[in-house]
């Protein structure tokens, strides 16, 4: 391993007895930006009414430049939410779909987003179309059954950048060009994006993109941001109506005064943003990142013999996770058989089939994918 990536792991704060292989989940943080976060509650503390009343609007705004900076768009088009779920449920409950729309999706989505689609469904009588994309991957494939099932009353294509279970970076860009041309609504879950792959929003050409900042960027729990492109900001409404909703004082932007406050909060992990993007820059993320990618290559090529399965995907289709195949019955057996020998890794049951998902950071090293495989060996061979 190159030194200078695996002397990174000492940042962490991570338990030394796991291997630890689902940064994907929830993201981990390290200690200097961790420590940003106490600094902001500190500074939030010592003069609560000050900050809150004079300070917390333009430390946000500061805030929202260096991130708006990092993912290439302006900083009056994002606004920080603690979840990409939260975000996408602001933005889904604004949407004035009716029955005969249709929103074309995929059956790769995240559960809590796509349970989201289906409540506002079920409630205003449009239809959630999700649809089958098969392994292996393929991306004209995709983009073709896409195109197949696009028709008048398509009003919206809801995507995620990087999929949950299945781990595959879908072609976002292609899918935003070709929605264009068709004058529809893009809408792209990115939970997984920044930091994972290279962001940049005002080429992907996306209509609403939400990401989360504690997962691959790695801040403390409880950031992530919405990006609407101007031509929809009007549209969204605030999921809690607060201040800024027919504000005696408003700002030049309806959108930053609708979604930034929501009632007295603990925006301090908002604040650490600027803080994880010169942590990234300071240690070369996309080095880092590449190496990562490299790691999980080589980790599917090891894992695939042990579970005796064939990749889900091309290399191109992976960022640092990836899921394989595994043909257990009792998929709740083999991950408590896991975790019971130290080791965190998440098995998906997704489609009528089991997929174990992992990922690579870079306090991962091949000596934690050893210890995975031998224990996989171990539950699926018993050697
Ligand atoms: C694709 C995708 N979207 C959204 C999310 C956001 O999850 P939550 O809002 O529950 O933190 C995740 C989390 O893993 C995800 O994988």
């Amino acid at each position: 391993m190159s030194s200078s990536i695996s002397s990174l792991k000492k940042h962490f704060q991570l338990d030394p007895k796991f291997t630890y292989l689902n940064h994907g989940s929830f993201g981990a943080c390290p200690y200097p930006i961790f420590n940003e976060r106490e600094k902001w509650q500190k500074k939030i503390e010592f003069q609560p009414v000050s900050f809150i009343q004079d300070d917390a609007i333009d430390s946000l705004e500061k805030s929202r430049k260096a991130l708006s900076s990092y993912i290439h768009c302006d900083k009056d088009d994002v606004v920080y939410f603690p979840n990409p779920t939260t975000a996408m449920n602001m933005v889904i409950r604004s949407l004035d779909l009716k029955a005969g729309d249709e929103v074309l999706s995929s059956n790769h989505e995240y559960g809590a987003v796509e349970r989201t689609w289906k409540f506002a469904a079920s409630k205003k009588g449009f239809s959630y179309k999700s649809i089958d994309i098969p392994l292996p991957f393929n991306r004209q494939d995709f983009l073709n059954r896409l195109k197949d099932n696009i028709n008048s009353k398509t009003k919206i294509i809801f995507l995620s950048h990087i999929t949950s279970p299945t781990a595959i970076i879908f072609p976002i860009d292609e899918v935003c060009k070709l929605a264009k041309e068709l004058g529809i609504m893009t809408i792209i879950d990115g939970a997984h994006a920044p930091a994972q792959i290279d962001l940049n929003l005002s080429t992907l050409g996306a209509d609403i993109y939400t990401g989360a900042c504690h997962k691959w960027m790695l801040c403390p729990k409880g950031v992530a941001f919405l990006y609407a492109s101007k031509t929809y900001q009007n549209i969204l409404e605030p999921l809690v109506v607060s201040w800024g909703w027919e504000s005696d004082n408003p700002s030049h932007s309806q959108f930053l005064d609708y979604h930034q406050y929501q009632g007295t909060n603990d925006i301090s992990t908002y604040l650490t943003v600027p803080k994880a993007i010169s942590f990234l820059k300071e240690y070369n993320w996309e080095e880092v990142r590449d190496y990562c990618h490299e790691k999980i290559i080589e980790t599917r090529n090891i894992l695939i013999e042990t579970v005796s399965s064939e990749p889900i995907c091309t290399d191109e289709d992976l960022g640092q996770m990836t899921s394989l195949k595994i043909n257990v019955d009792d998929a709740d057996q083999l991950y408590r058989f896991l975790k019971t020998n130290n080791i965190e890794i998440p098995i998906f049951t997704w489609n009528g089939q089991n997929l174990l998902r992992v990922s690579f950071q870079c306090y991962n090293s091949m000596e934690d994918i050893s210890i995975l495989n031998k224990f996989l060996s171990k539950f699926l061979n018993g050697n």
